[in-house]
């Protein structure tokens, strides 16, 4: 079990890389002057590679923790807030997805600030799902 929890830490923190640094990028790319077409081509590239790479890694840290909650008899409503929040985060990527969709189409009409407030939503996620995974208040 505690290989298994140990691969579960390390794929959420690498996912969590990625949602702390796309939309960090989306700042910046809602930032560019229209003129600088080689910057806005450069961080387009950075962040459809970025979405490409931390896809599967949400993926395999989903599936370990669902291992873990029915491969090891794991309950408790501790359990049951995380998973909402984990599936309100698989919203929030894929959101970001549609995001990096629009800013390649040239359609975002979002601004930087709304971006930083956007860019702190996972912080708040990981906060509370660990204080959820290890305290288990309920
Ligand atoms: C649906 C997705 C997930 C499920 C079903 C799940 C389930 C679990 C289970 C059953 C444990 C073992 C708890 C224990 O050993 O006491 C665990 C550990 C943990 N999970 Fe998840 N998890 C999921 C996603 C995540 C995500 C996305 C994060 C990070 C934000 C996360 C953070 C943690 C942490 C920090 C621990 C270690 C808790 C400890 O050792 O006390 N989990 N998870």
């Amino acid at each position: 079990m505690l290989w298994v929890k140990a691969f579960h830490i390390l794929f959420f923190t690498s996912w969590f890389a990625g949602l702390f640094y796309l939309p960090r990028i989306f700042v910046n790319l809602a930032m560019v002057p229209a003129e600088s077409v080689a910057e806005r081509e450069r961080l387009l590239l950075m962040a459809g590679k970025l979405f490409r790479f931390m896809t599967p890694l949400g993926v395999i840290a989903i599936g370990l923790g669902l291992w873990l909650w029915f491969g090891y008899g794991f309950a408790g409503g501790w359990l049951h807030a995380k998973t909402a929040l984990v599936i309100g985060l698989v919203a929030y990527h894929a959101w970001c997805g549609m995001l990096l969709a629009e800013f390649r189409e040239g359609s975002s009409i979002k601004g930087h600030v709304w971006f930083r407030f956007f860019n702190e939503v996972p912080v708040l996620a990981l906060a509370i799902i660990c204080i959820l995974a290890v305290v288990k208040p309920f």
